[in-house]
């Protein structure tokens, strides 16, 4: 039987969706408090270097052993090293699985954040605006029913998008939500830019200071911008592997590998002029996760008045689009290797099947995190950690660097020229002397740097 295996429609559309992918909670709550606290414009520069030397090159990685091999992540890695580094596709593929099992809560909040938002806005009465923002957070994922539809509404959306195909599901989407997604930040961007007080908080961001260099503190800013630049690239687990696995043989590899980064980090700075002049212009903290999110901004727009609905409304469309589409590309890369599996024994594409299969799983995985109510009521998983920290160690602590270590090793140390040679068709590759170099050389020192530096982080050791 003739394959019938999917491909992107266009290279618009392609990046469009790499992009979404790489644009996520990650940027939006992790980019701008990380640069505040590391350093402001020092932590950027590391932050850029990181970039070229390293997020080019994984990136470019990534896409050409998917369209090497023309398979999703688990075969190819399987074709791609003769058999002998299949369990790396295995890792890879076993990450996005815990990663969206605690993504899908977190992206139902900010659905949950939205409607109330909006609901305020037009007297539906949510009781979002004039709650203050943690008690509403704490009722929210105290009431562990509500949590979990919320986490369901958010995975049947991944579900229903990506059951429809690359193209006609994901790629569709993207090549419409991302432009949008651009605007609404660029309103939020002015909105808070304008706001009386707001120098403070881009001060926050951008102050150079280079003391937090001194002695050995540039490590743990280096650890900092690595870890950061590794999850927001959606770098590991085997996304970019299937993207790529999609690509035309004639698209630029090595302009993708530029592309896609920088794109993620404009959009990470953006976010943080969106959201830190606004916290600093209302008086308030500067804090990371789950907490400046949904507490502290939802504090900014309850004292905007009438105009904090509509803000807020706006910024949580903005903050669901930006999961939505990183969660899709997480599900497509763990369906993508039984789409393969089942056109390789002829059963044809049984993508419909698997997606509900696959999200259902993670679904439950999703459900399992809500009941836990960040640690309320679950007894901690190994023995230490509330079930969304369990799933995020497994798969962004270990999972996700060593997978990449060993790809790293296997491409730049044993078959060195099979990236390259693939990253020349349609690309005249004129870097490919720094990708070697870097591959060899760079990323394998820089991926262990990652895992020490996210044990240390996970475990509170105190190693950097
Ligand atoms: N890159 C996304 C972000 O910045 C998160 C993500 C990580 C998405 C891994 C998919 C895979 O939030």
């Amino acid at each position: 039987m003739k394959k019938e295996r999917e491909s992107w429609g266009s290279s618009f559309g392609f990046l469009m969706a790499a992009v979404g992918s790489a644009v996520g909670l990650g940027n939006l709550w992790g980019f701008p408090y990380k640069m505040g606290a590391n350093g402001g414009f020092a932590f950027l520069l590391f932050y850029l270097i990181l970039v070229v030397f390293a997020g080019y090159v994984l990136v470019m990685t990534e896409l050409a052993l998917g369209r090497a091999t023309g398979k999703s992540i688990i075969p190819a890695y399987r074709a791609a090293t003769d058999g002998k580094m299949t369990f790396v596709g295995v890792f890879s593929a076993l990450a996005p699985f815990f990663i969206l099992g605690f993504y899908c809560y977190l992206g139902g909040y900010a659905v949950k954040y939205m409607i109330s938002n909006f609901g305020d806005l037009f007297g539906a009465g949510f009781g979002v605006n004039g709650t203050e923002g943690s008690e509403f957070f704490t009722n929210l994922f105290t009431n562990r029913g509500e949590s979990a539809v919320y986490t369901l509404i958010f995975i049947a959306l991944t579900i229903i998008i990506v059951s429809r195909g690359v193209k006609g599901g994901i790629e569709k989407f993207n090549k419409f939500a991302m432009p949008a997604l651009f605007v609404l930040l660029l309103i939020v961007v002015v909105r808070s830019c304008t706001l009386e007080g707001a120098g403070a908080g881009i001060s926050f961001m951008f102050k150079p200071d280079f003391s937090v260099f001194h002695g050995t503190g540039w490590i743990s800013v280096l650890a900092a911008a690595g870890g950061q630049m590794f999850f927001s690239v959606s770098l590991g687990m085997g996304i970019l592997v299937t993207y790529g696995s999609y690509m035309d043989k004639n698209d630029d590899i090595a302009r993708s590998g530029f592309v896609i980064p920088v794109a993620d980090t404009i959009i990470a700075i953006l976010a943080g002029l969106a959201i830190m002049p606004a916290v600093f212009a209302f008086g308030m903290e500067p804090t990371g996760g789950p907490g400046l999110l949904f507490m502290t901004l939802q504090n900014v727009f309850n004292s905007m008045g009438k105009a904090g609905g509509l803000f807020g409304g706006l910024f949580y469309l903005l903050v669901s689009i930006a999961a939505l589409t990183s969660s899709m590309s997480v599900l497509e890369a763990i369906i993508g290797s039984f789409i393969d599996n089942g056109l390789d024994k002829g059963k044809g594409n049984q993508r419909k099947m698997i997606a509900w299969i696959a999200g259902g799983l993670c679904a439950i995985m999703g459900v399992a995190v809500a009941f836990d109510g960040l640690g309320t009521y679950l007894p901690p998983m190994f023995g230490r950690f509330c079930w969304l920290d369990g799933f995020d160690l497994l798969a962004e602590g270990l999972l996700m660097p060593i997978a990449t270590f060993c790809t790293v090793c296997y491409f730049g140390w044993i078959k060195k020229d099979f990236l390259p040679t693939e990253i020349k068709n349609g690309s005249s590759f004129k870097t490919e002397g720094f990708y070697r170099f870097c591959l060899r050389w760079l990323a394998p020192v820089f991926c262990a740097f990652i895992l020490v530096g996210q044990i240390d982080s996970f475990f509170g050791l105190g190693i950097f």
